[in-house]
């Protein structure tokens, strides 16, 4: 571990959210650097999703702190949030059905857009130009997934694949600081989670903050810098991928057996 390690991003403290009986979070501590993948693994229902809502403002915690860059942005609604530079996907992608895949990356650089209606309906040479370098950079973000061919296709006419894919250049079409991503390799095969794994590594390179909640354990201990394991909303471990792939306490719970989760093979095996 390098002793030069710069002040977390975000800062999320003692978040706790109960439904009804259940501590779905109970007192979790994560936090997520620029240019760092951190990750949060547990078994399903181990809170993930719910403290992924808390940080992103989609549902307010019962109790903790986050902070974004230092400032307090635990009560604040998801749209200020986001405005902020803190973006999320969702475990279900929601595209506009009825925009081309170009139009929703294009939708989502609109979080920082200045023009309202009145720029809209009467365009004037600056405003055409900012939209031009809009669709630019929009072009480019597919392009970083891997996207750009299907630029001009439907949500609805690709793959499960591609449109996680597509949910993911939404997200950075916002140039987030920090990007929340859930369950991104869900329902991917084996060409389109390594596609995505490429893309996972490019935007750590960019400096982007991310937050990885996945499923596919081979796939996190791979890319993260740091690993936070939840079981029945408590945090379990958080330590280096390393630590936590031999961790006898992770694998009972995770995997229901203490042996250390196997190292992926190299030659590509399963
Ligand atoms: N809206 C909700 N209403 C009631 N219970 C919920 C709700 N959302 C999540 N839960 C419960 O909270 C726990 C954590 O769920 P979740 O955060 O979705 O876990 P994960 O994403 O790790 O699979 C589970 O027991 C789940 O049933
Ligand atoms: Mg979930």
């Amino acid at each position: 571990m390098s002793a030069t390690t710069s002040a977390p991003l975000l800062q999320a403290r003692g978040i706790s959210k109960s439904f009804g009986a259940v501590k779905a979070v109970d007192d979790v501590d994560i936090t997520a650097s620029p240019g760092r993948i951190s990750a949060v693994i547990g078994p399903n229902g181990a809170g993930k999703t719910t403290l992924f809502n808390a940080l992103s403002g989609f549902s307010a915690a019962d109790a903790g702190t986050v902070t974004l860059d230092g400032r307090d942005i635990t009560s604040l609604p998801p749209h200020r949030i986001a405005r902020l530079g803190l973006v999320r996907t969702f475990q279900t992608a929601r595209p506009l059905r009825t925009a081309t895949v170009l139009e929703n990356v294009l939708a989502g650089t609109y979080l920082h857009g200045r023009g309202g209606i009145g720029a809209a309906l009467f365009p004037t040479p600056r405003v055409r130009r900012a939209e031009a370098a809009l669709v630019e950079r929009s072009r480019a973000t597919l392009a970083a997934v891997g996207l750009l061919a299907e630029q001009d296709r439907y949500p609805d006419e690709l793959a499960a694949g591609q449109l996680r894919l597509l949910e993911i250049a939404r997200g950075l079409a916002a140039e987030p600081r920090v990007l929340l991503l859930d369950e991104p390799a869900a329902g991917l095969n084996k060409v389109e989670t390594s596609r995505l794994e490429e893309s996972l590594l490019e935007i750590r390179a960019s400096g982007t903050a991310v937050l990885l909640v996945e499923h596919d354990v081979d796939l996190v201990l791979r890319v993260s810098d740091h690993v936070t394991v939840l079981d029945f909303g408590r945090l379990l471990r958080s330590g280096a991928p390393e630590d936590i792939r031999r961790d006898p306490a992770v694998a009972a719970a995770y995997f229901g057996t203490e042996d250390p989760v196997p190292a992926p093979s190299d030659e590509g095996g399963a």
